[in-house]
C-alpha cells in the first residue's frame, strides 16, 4: 500500500463505520516515542497533546512496554471476583503517593472514576447525613466527563443541553468565588467537587488561597471535598497532585490519564472511613483493577518518579510560559496565557484558534484547540526546551502570515 492510501482507507472506514463523536484532524499516527509521533508517511511530529494528558512519560515507555508485554503473556483478565497481582500493591502505590490513609477503587476511565467518586459521597451523605444529602456543587466551566452523572456534575451547558433530563443533585458556581460556594452549600449537600486547574474548560487554575478556603467550608459544614485530579494528576503540574500546590488534602480524589501511561484506567481514592462506606455490591467494574492495567500502572509510577518529571514539569512549564509572554507582546495576537507546570493554553485575539492548531499540524507541531479562542499545551512530562523552541517558531510564524498549511499535515 503506496504512503497515502492507509490513511484514504482508514478515513473512509471511520466515515462509514465510526460514530461521528470527533471531528478528526486529517493525520493518522502509527508510531511514537517520547515526545515524537510519526504519521504513516513517516513525518515526525511534535506532541503537544500527549493523548490529552495522558502520556506523561512520553510516547513508547520502555519500562511500560516492558510490563505490559510481561503481564500479557502471563495473564489478562479474570474479573474483581479474584485477586490478582499488580491491583493491590498499585493502590497501595497510590496511597504512598497520596500521602494519608486511603483506598482506592479502580476504574476504567476518567468519567468512571467521576461516576464512582459521585456515588461514594452521595453513599456517606445518606449514611451520614440523612436521606436528603445527596447534592453536589461544582464549578462553572468545570469538566468531569460524559457519561450521565458526570456530565450532569459537569459546569458546560453546551455540552448537557441535548442529553436532558439529566440525573438530579448537582449545582454549579462561579470558581474562585468562596461567597458563592458559602451560599450554594446547603443541608442537602453531600460533597463539592472541583479541578484543582480547569482542563477542558480551558486552563483555570483555582486561586491559591480558593482551595484552602474550600476545605475550610468542607470542614464546617460537614461536607465531602472530591478534588477530581483526573488531568492534573501525575505530575503534570509539578508535584504529584495538583492539590498538593494549595496545601489541602481531598477526602475522595479521582484520577485516570495518565496512571498507565495511555492504557485504560481510572480510579478513586478517598481517605479510609469515607472509603469504607462501600460496602460490597455497591459498586463494581468488569475489567477495572484487571492485572495488566495495574501493571502498568506501577511500572509508570515507578518511572515518573525515577526520572523527575515533576521537576522537569515545573522548569520547562516556566520556560514555556516565558516564550508564550514574550510572542504575545510582540505580536499581540495573544491575550492571556494560563497554566502550571506543563498544562498551559493561550488564549488567542482572534477566534481562529482552530485553524491555528490545523496550520501547526501541518508544521508537523501538535497543539489541541479548545474552543475558538483556547489553545491548550499538555506535552509528556519529558518535554525540553529545543522542542518548545520548535513550537514557538511555528506559532510566531502561523499567527504572523494570514494562511497557509494544507488539508493533511
Ligand atoms: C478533569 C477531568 N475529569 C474527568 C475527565 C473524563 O475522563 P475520561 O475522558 O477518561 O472519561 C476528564 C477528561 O478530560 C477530565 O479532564
Amino acid at each position: 500500500m503506496s504512503v497515502g492510501d492507509l490513511f484514504e482507507r482508514t478515513a473512509a472506514l471511520d466515515a462509514r463505520f465510526v460514530m461521528g463523536t470527533y471531528a478528526r484532524k486529517p493525520v493518522m499516527f502509527v508510531r511514537g516515542e517520547g515526545m515524537r509521533l510519526f504519521d504513516d508517511g513517516g513525518k515526525v511530529h511534535l506532541d503537544f497533546v500527549a493523548g490529552i494528558g495522558a502520556v506523561n512519560l512520553g510516547h513508547s515507555h520502555p519500562a511500560v512496554s516492558m510490563a505490559v508485554v510481561d503481564q500479557i503473556s502471563k495473564l489478562t483478565h479474570v474479573s474483581n471476583l479474584f485477586y490478582v497481582e499488580h491491583r493491590d500493591e498499585l493502590a497501595r502505590d497510590l496511597v504512598v503517593l497520596f500521602g494519608e490513609p486511603a483506598k482506592v477503587f479502580f476504574s476504567n476511565s476518567g468519567a468512571e472514576a467521576v461516576e464512582g467518586a459521585i456515588k461514594l459521597a452521595r453513599r456517606w451523605g445518606k449514611a451520614h447525613r440523612g436521606e436528603r444529602c445527596f447534592h453536589i456543587v461544582t464549578a462553572e466551566r468545570s469538566f468531569h466527563g460524559r457519561t450521565l452523572a458526570a456530565l450532569a456534575a459537569t459546569g458546560q451547558p453546551s455540552k448537557q443541553e441535548a442529553f436532558q433530563p439529566l440525573p438530579d443533585g448537582f449545582s454549579h458556581v462561579p470558581l474562585n468565588d468562596v461567597a458563592a460556594l458559602e451560599n450554594a452549600v446547603t443541608a442537602e449537600t453531600c460533597a463539592v467537587m472541583l479541578e484543582p486547574i480547569q482542563g477542558e474548560g480551558g486552563v483555570y487554575p483555582c486561586d491559591p488561597d480558593y482551595l484552602p478556603a474550600v476545605r475550610r467550608l468542607c470542614d464546617e459544614r460537614d461536607v465531602l471535598l472530591i478534588l477530581d485530579e483526573v488531568q492534573t494528576g501525575f505530575y503534570r503540574t509539578g508535584p504529584a497532585f495538583a492539590h498538593t500546590a494549595y496545601g489541602v488534602l481531598p477526602d475522595v480524589m479521582t484520577l485516570a490519564k495518565s496512571l498507565a501511561n495511555g492504557l485504560p484506567i481510572g480510579a478513586v481514592l478517598a481517605r479510609g472511613d469515607v472509603a469504607d462506606t462501600f460496602q460490597p455490591g455497591d459498586h463494581g467494574s468488569t475489567f477495572g483493577g484487571g492485572p495488566l492495567v495495574c501493571a502498568a500502572g506501577r511500572a509508570c509510577l515507578r518511572a515518573l518518579a525515577a526520572e523527575h518529571l515533576g521537576e522537569n514539569s515545573v522548569a520547562m512549564g516556566a520556560y514555556l510560559r516565558e516564550r508564550l509572554h514574550a510572542l504575545a507582546a510582540e505580536t499581540g495576537a495573544v491575550t492571556q496565557v494560563r497554566g502550571v507546570g506543563l498544562m498551559n493554553a493561550v488564549e488567542l485575539a482572534a477566534p481562529d484558534a482552530q485553524q491555528v492548531s490545523s496550520r501547526l499540524l501541518a508544521k508537523g507541531l501538535v497543539v489541541n484547540a479548545i474552543g475558538p479562542h483556547i489553545l491548550r499545551m499538555l506535552p509528556p512530562l519529558v518535554c525540553e526546551k529545543p522542542e518548545i523552541d520548535t513550537l514557538l517558531d511555528a506559532l510566531y510564524e502561523t499567527l504572523q502570515s494570514p494562511d497557509g498549511g494544507g488539508d493533511r499535515a
